[in-house]
This record gives structure tokens, C-alpha cells and sequence, in this order.
């Protein structure tokens, strides 16, 4: 039975997401070509040679995905295998080196375990932030991989991603700046993060937008946070996977729910003209581990406000956006499998 007040934020009042962290991380370093034994280890700083290969070469790559606490006390990881698979090919397109997917997946599992009863309740969960990093001494080495590497999984206590809970955003759609180098889309690694930022904050400083929605050549993307869907005619639209953004694991998820739910699903380019033209009848929202589903409530185009909708949340957003969170707080059954439990 799913409730209705799943659809409602009520985690507001825990610390700003990302800035709280439990005591205990897993930790692995690789040199002389393997892998050390996954270990707990105390959060604490670490220390790095000036050196090192990823403050110079930006050679690191991580992963978001969440554990829930669910009322009868039990604890899962949501589609650990999917994170695991981006980290491996994130990996493989920074010629890191990386732990085998089994060694990933048992440290997902270790991390939580590690820290079980700091999992806040639901709809509070806890973020993991699996992280590699190439660590070689070498500033030579700007041409080949490092040698050395360091994995860890660090875990935070969150409540929801945009500081004003379920509000619906205001998201500028940019249809001239890059989000990244278009063919590392799909690589989810700290430059990619950087690479959109400046967007980001001059946006918001001068529109008032919570995020920015990347369209280079006027095709839709996504925003520097999370995926765009756009629903519309009992019709979801979103990019395909391309290359050119990152395989969104809520994404896939809210992909699925809604074909069970019976919308068409079309994974296709869309331009910002179409975008711009349906959005006054339509529902928009942004897919991510952090942001769930949240809704956008208004687009910014060169200056102008187009309002989505009524400019509240949509009803096939809050279905959807209900049906995963009932999922994952474990509320309701589990069709697809998703959730693995510890
Ligand atoms: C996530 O949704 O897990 C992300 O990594 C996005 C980040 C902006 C918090």
C-alpha cells in the first residue's frame, strides 16, 4: 500500500545533503599491481604528495547510490550492480585502475554494514560515495595511467538534494554551453562536475535557477545534476544514452515504472523548440540518486520564463515519484528486483 505522504519531503530538517558523514569508510589501494584487502577504516584526512596524478590529471571517478532503513528494520542497497557497472566503465575510460566487481560490490556492502545504525529513516537514506582516485607521485605522467590508485567508500546521512525539499525548480535551458566534453558524457568523474559549474552559478546568480538544463546545438541533454524527462500526451520523453550524458540509475528506473504505469516511453532527441512549444501542457522533472524526481516547475529560455504546466508537480511525475520512492523505502513490493538486501 503506497501513501500518499511519500510524495511529501519530510526530511528537510537533517544537515544540507552532502555535508555530514558517518566515522567509518572502506578503504583498498592498488600498487605493484593489485589490489590490497578491502578495509573499515576511521574517516579522517588523508595526506598526498603535491605530486599526486589527480590533483594534476583530474584521474578520479565516483559513484552515488543510496541504503534505506525500511520500517521492519531491514536494510538494502538500491541497484548496487548498475553503480557498480558505471564505476567499472568510468573507470575504464580514465584507464584507472580499479577494484573487480565483485571486490566493488562487497565494498558497498562492508560500508553499510560498517555504519547500519546511522541509516536515518525513511525518507531520509544513506548516500554512498564509492571514489577512486589515481594517486602515482608523478607529474610526468600526464600521457599514461597512474600506477597507484586509491578506492574508498565514504557514507552521508542525507535528506533530500535541492535545499527547498519538493519545491518544483527553475531551470535555465541552455542551448550554446557544453555540460562536458560531449563524448565523456556518460564518464562520471569530477571534471564533468566541474566543467558545468560556471553555468551553474552564473545562472543562478542571474536568473534565480536551481540548475541548468544543457542543450548544445539546441538538443535537449541534461542538467549538470541529474537527467530531463519530459512527460507529455501519455508520452515520456528523455536523451538517449548517447554517450554524450551519464546513464542515469533512477533514470533507467523512472524509465521502467512508467511503461508499467503505461505511458510510451521514447528515448529520442528532442530539440529546445519542441521542448519550449509542449511545456505549458506538459510535466518536466530531473532523475538522479540525489535529486529522486524532482519536478521543474518553470524553464528560463534567453531570458524568458515559460511556466511547465501549472508550475506545480505534475500527476504522472507524483505517480511515478511515489512508485520509486515506495520502492526504495520498501512500502511497497519490489517488481523489478532493485532492492538488494544486506
Ligand atoms: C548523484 O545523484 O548521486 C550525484 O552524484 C549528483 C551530485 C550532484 C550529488
Amino acid at each position: 500500500m503506497i501513501t500518499r505522504s511519500l510524495t511529501h519531503s519530510r526530511s528537510n530538517s537533517m544537515a544540507a545533503f552532502g555535508t555530514q558523514f558517518t566515522a567509518k569508510m572502506v578503504t583498498s589501494r592498488f600498487r605493484d599491481g593489485q589490489w590490497s584487502d578491502l578495509e573499515v577504516v576511521p574517516v579522517e584526512p588523508f595526506s598526498m604528495h603535491p605530486a599526486t596524478h589527480v590533483l594534476h590529471y583530474a584521474s578520479e571517478c565516483f559513484e552515488g547510490l543510496k541504503a534505506y532503513r525500511t520500517e521492519s528494520g531491514d536494510i538494502h542497497l538500491f541497484r548496487p550492480d548498475r553503480h557498480v557497472e558505471r564505476m567499472l566503465n568510468s573507470a575504464s575510460q580514465l584507464l584507472l585502475p580499479v577494484p573487480d566487481r565483485a571486490a566493488l560490490t562487497r565494498a558497498l556492502h562492508m560500508a553499510v554494514a560498517a555504519v547500519a545504525e546511522e541509516i536515518p529513516a525513511y525518507p531520509g537514506a544513506l548516500y554512498l560515495r564509492p571514489t577512486l582516485l589515481g594517486t602515482e607521485e608523478d607529474i610526468g605522467a600526464a600521457a599514461r595511467p597512474t600506477q597507484k590508485a586509491l578506492f574508498y567508500v565514504l557514507t552521508s546521512p542525507v535528506g533530500d538534494y535541492f535545499s527547498g525539499g519538493l519545491q518544483p525548480l527553475r531551470v535555465k535551458v541552455d542551448d550554446k554551453a557544453q555540460r562536458c566534453t560531449p563524448s565523456f558524457g556518460a564518464v562520471k568523474t569530477g571534471g564533468n562536475y566541474a566543467a558545468a559549474m560556471r553555468q551553474i552559478v552564473q545562472a543562478k546568480q542571474e536568473l534565480g535557477t536551481d540548475q541548468v538544463l544543457f542543450a548544445p546545438g539546441g538538443v535537449i541533454q541534461e542538467t549538470g545534476a541529474a537527467n530531463f524527462i519530459l512527460i507529455d500526451d501519455k508520452e515520456l520523453l528523455t536523451k538517449p544514452l548517447d554517450g554524450s550524458i551519464l546513464p542515469g540509475v533512477t533514470r533507467d528506473s523512472i524509465l521502467a515504472l512508467a511503461a508499467d504505469a503505461g505511458l510510451t516511453v521514447r528515448e529520442t532527441d528532442f530539440t529546445v523548440a519542441e521542448l519550449l512549444q509542449r511545456a505549458p501542457g506538459a510535466e518536466a522533472a530531473l532523475t538522479g540518486t540525489a535529486a529522486v524526481l524532482t519536478p521543474v516547475g518553470e524553464l528560463v529560455y534567453e531570458g524568458e520564463t515559460i511556466r511547465v504546466g501549472d508550475g506545480q508537480m505534475g500527476p504522472w511525475s507524483a505517480q511515478l515519484r511515489e512508485q520509486l520512492c515506495a520502492i526504495q523505502s520498501g512500502a511497497s513490493e519490489d517488481p523489478h528486483g532493485w532492492r538488494v538486501t544486506l
